[in-house]
Parts: structure tokens; sequence; C-alpha cells
């Protein structure tokens, strides 16, 4: 064995012990997620480390944006599940589309109880779910949002099944998933950004839109870089980075955006 073989073993061992639990167990990548988005300290700085600068709110602009389109194109207006909706920072917008039920779910119970503080005078429906498993009737719903979760899994089929068990008949999907990422590369940013990440290939996102019945009905490609190098822009480079978009292949962006729709 040469050395470099011996400190990369060494490194390897280092990092399945932080993920260890108190008990010696090692944590799946679904509990170190819950786990790292449950912490105080995690949520109180969620917005601010991601939204909050210029080039952050472009960010969040952009998101919102796609979203908002996609939204604008469900005609089945009775129920609409935001999950995981971390710190709401979707429901202002989805307020404004007047669904019959809005309902918004996480895991974490710190970002819950930032929401209703947030949104106490609306009429939304929050509740502690596991997004793999919910509590939630089959059919439950004519349009769910998920964003920003899917690259945090690395058991998307398992997401996608509890979608497709809770979306109605002909009811619509909106999810986001990472065309690249460094995060896959580097774990530079990985310990304060919430871990690895998960990068999807078209085929692969047309793979669990099959496997689990739904259609593809649309797809916007978004940002240049990924979305945490924004914050680091000042206002010239941001400039130049979106006017750049406008001539940008979009199979070179870093996001995609889709709108899925249960099959009937
Ligand atoms: C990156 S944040 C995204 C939040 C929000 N959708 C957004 O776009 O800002 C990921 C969220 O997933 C939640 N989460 C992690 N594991 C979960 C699970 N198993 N079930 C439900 N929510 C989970 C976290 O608590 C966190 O709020």
């Amino acid at each position: 064995m040469d050395v470099f073989t011996v400190k990369n073993s060494a490194l390897n061992l280092f990092r399945q012990a932080q993920k260890q639990e108190g008990d010696g167990k090692i944590k799946t990548i679904k509990e170190q997620k819950q786990t790292f988005y449950s912490d105080d300290e995690t949520v109180q700085g969620y917005d601010d480390l991601r939204f909050n600068k210029l080039g952050g709110q472009y960010v969040h602009l952009s998101e919102s944006l796609a979203i908002t389109d996609f939204l604008e194109r469900v005609n089945n207006r009775h129920s609409l599940l935001d999950i995981p909706t971390g710190t709401g920072r979707m429901l202002v917008h989805l307020l404004g589309f007047k669904f019959d039920r809005l309902f918004a779910a996480d895991y974490s119970d710190a970002m819950l109880s930032l929401c209703q503080t947030k949104y106490r005078d609306q009429n939304i429906h929050f509740t502690k779910q596991d997004i793999y498993h919910t509590s939630f009737d089959d059919k439950a719903f004519s349009c769910l949002l998920s964003s920003r979760f899917l690259f945090h899994s690395d058991e998307q089929n398992r997401v996608f099944k509890e979608f497709s068990r809770i979306i109605s008949p002909g009811g619509f999907l909106i999810a986001d998933t990472l065309r690249w990422s460094p995060r896959t590369w580097t774990r530079v940013f990985s310990t304060r950004l919430g871990g690895q990440l998960y990068t999807n290939s078209e085929q692969s996102v047309v793979q669990l839109a099959s496997n689990h019945d739904f259609s593809i009905l649309g797809v916007k490609s978004l940002l240049i870089l990924p979305s945490f190098f924004y914050n680091f822009m000042p206002q010239p480079i941001l400039n130049f980075f979106i006017w750049l978009e406008h001539y940008w292949p979009d199979r070179w962006m870093t996001k995609r955006m889709w709108l899925f729709q249960k099959n009937n």
C-alpha cells in the first residue's frame, strides 16, 4: 500500500466516524440530512447564508419564477403541498395561487416552527412529515412542490414512489434537480451547506418519471453556476452572469426545474 492509499483510507475512516451517532451506528444519508436541518443554527442561518445577499436574491428570484410559471399551468387548484417547505420561502408565492387547501410539511421541527411564526395569520396546514413515508392519504394532492430536495437524496426512487402515491391522477409535481455541482467533487462547502449532493442526468429524470407513472410536461434550465457562488458576486459580475444566461446553452446550466403530471 502506498502512502496515498494509506492517507485516503485514514481520511475515509475519519469521515465515517464523523457520521456515527452516539451509539456507534453509521448514519444514512437520509438521517444525516434530517439531523443537519433539524439543528437550530442551520435553520436560523438558512436564508441568510443562501438568499440574503444580492446574488442569493437573484437565485431565489430565478427559482421562484420557474416555479410560479409552472404553477400557472396547474389547472386543478384543489390542494397544494409544499414538501419540504424549509423556511417556507416559497409559501408567499404559493398563497397567491389560491388553492382550496395549502399544506406545508418538513421533517425539521425548527424549520416548521420558523414557518409557523412567519405565516401565523395564513390558512396553511403545517405538519411534520418524513418525505419518504408521509402520513397523507393516497391521492391527497392535486399539486405538490418539492424544491431543493431531490438532489439531497440518494434514494430518489423512494421519494418518487411516495409522490406518486399522494398525488391524484392528473395532478402535478414541480421539482428541481442538479445537472452538475462541485459538491460531487469536493467537500469544501459541504459541511456548512448540508452534506453530499446527488446530480441527475436528463435520462435519469425521464426514468424516474416513467418508473412512477408521471409524464414530463416541462423543464426549465436555471443558473450558470451553482447557486451558492452567486453570493460572492459583486453587482457588476452578477450583471454579467445574468446577461450571459441569454446565450448560455441549457445543457450547461446547473439546475433544472421540472413539471410532471401524474398519469390518469
Ligand atoms: C435544502 S432545504 C429545502 C427547503 C425548501 N424547499 C427550499 O427550497 O428552500 C431541505 C429541507 O429538507 C428537509 N428534510 C430533510 N430530510 C427530510 C425528510 N426525510 N423529510 C422531510 N423533510 C426533510 C430539511 O429539514 C430542509 O428543510
